[in-house]
């Protein structure tokens, strides 16, 4: 079985990307240190899958420890590189944390895998580096350098970094995914999103929010430019963004030149924050109260995505919609709470 290292395997994109790779037949080794996770995924995981995953509980900034794996796993056939802090807020209180984590984890993983001739890395990147785009929807063309937070701009450093590392070294096959708003959970029920402490995402405060959990969504302004008022994005179940990691990885296995792409990963679709309620309301049967306040700091109006190159290129297109992604969440949520 071939043998993938996926770090932030355990979180929350990274768990449902291993279940899609078992149900591949390949082999993912989980390199996550849990700090944003749960040994509970783990068995959700095997729950899924029928087998445990491999797995090592390391921090990927330890290069020790990083090459320790590496050597005892034996071939890999590539890395999928999902460990990273998310948290936009912390990331302005925090900077140094950010970039410390995100850009010295990349940094050292890309050296223990040039010492073991790794040549297949699949990055996790993100809309955030368009900021507000000029023309919607926004295609991989658009200026990439508009991050508000520290947390994008070390997303936009990790890229510039990749693509001078594939010059160095031209024999690497890199594929960068850039994120729109991943939400949902496996149909399952056994794995989903884990956020500590009071969400800052909205499906999870919404979820949240429905069990009782919140007292009311507060929804961040709805003075915008959009017909309802609210911020539009575009929201991509979690499963669907899995498979896009497994057909990223395959176009690279199989690429004979070196590569160092780009893809947008998103629906195409924008929908509004109270669209979303309203949705979740309608397709689960409960209630979601919620306020309205003021704007929230750095957040952008609107943003969905051009998916035409992933479309074409990757032979990738998302399957599920908002409905099915919400009712996932919720399906989760109550999961959680047994
Ligand atoms: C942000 C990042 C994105 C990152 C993601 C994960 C930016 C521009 N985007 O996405 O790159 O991958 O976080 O952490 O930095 N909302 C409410 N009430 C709430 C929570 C959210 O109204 O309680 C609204 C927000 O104002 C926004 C929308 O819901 O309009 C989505 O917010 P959120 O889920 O936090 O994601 P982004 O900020 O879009």
């Amino acid at each position: 079985m071939k043998k993938v290292i996926v770090t932030g395997g355990a979180g929350f994109i990274g768990s449902h990307t291993v279940v899609e790779l078992m149900a591949a037949g390949l082999e993912p080794i989980i390199v996550d240190d849990l700090r944003n996770s749960q040994e509970r995924v783990l068995h959700g995981i095997e729950a899924i899958a029928g087998r445990a995953p491999r797995f090592h509980r390391i921090d990927c900034t330890d290069r020790e420890a990083l090459r320790r794996v590496f050597r005892e796993e034996g071939p890999v056939q590539g890395v999928i590189h999902f460990a990273a802090d998310k948290a936009v807020g912390e990331s302005v209180t925090h900077p140094l944390k950010y970039y410390h984590n995100n850009i010295g984890s990349l940094v050292v993983l890309l050296e223990v895998m040039a010492q073991h001739g790794v040549k297949d890395l699949v990055f996790s990147s993100s809309c955030t580096v368009y900021g507000q785009p000029a023309q919607l929807p926004v295609s991989e063309s658009a200026p990439d350098a508009n991050a508000s937070s520290p947390y994008g701009f070390t997303k936009v450093v990790c890229e510039r970094l990749l693509r001078d590392q594939h010059v160095a070294d031209p024999t690497l096959r890199v594929v960068m995914l850039r994120y729109f708003n991943p939400i949902g959970a496996h149909p399952s029920g056994y794995i989903g999103e884990l956020p500590l402490g009071v969400p800052n995402n909205l499906v999870p405060f919404v979820t949240q929010t429905a069990a009782g959990i919140r007292g009311a969504l507060t929804v961040h302004g709805d003075d915008y430019d959009t017909a309802d008022g609210s911020c539009l994005r575009d929201y991509i179940h979690v499963v669907d963004l899995a498979r896009a990691h497994l057909r990223a990885l395959t176009y690279a296995n199989t690429h004979e030149a070196p590569i160092c792409e780009v893809f947008n990963i998103g629906t195409g679709k924008g929908n509004s924050v109270l669209e979303v309620v309203r949705t979740f309301e309608e397709v689960n049967g409960v209630k979601v109260p919620y306020v309205i306040g003021p704007r929230r700091p750095g957040d952008v109006e609107q943003v969905f995505a051009d998916t035409s190159r992933s479309n074409k290129i990757l032979g990738w297109k998302a399957e599920l919609d908002l409905r099915t992604a919400l009712r996932d969440a919720w399906t989760w949520q109550q999961h959680l709470m047994q």
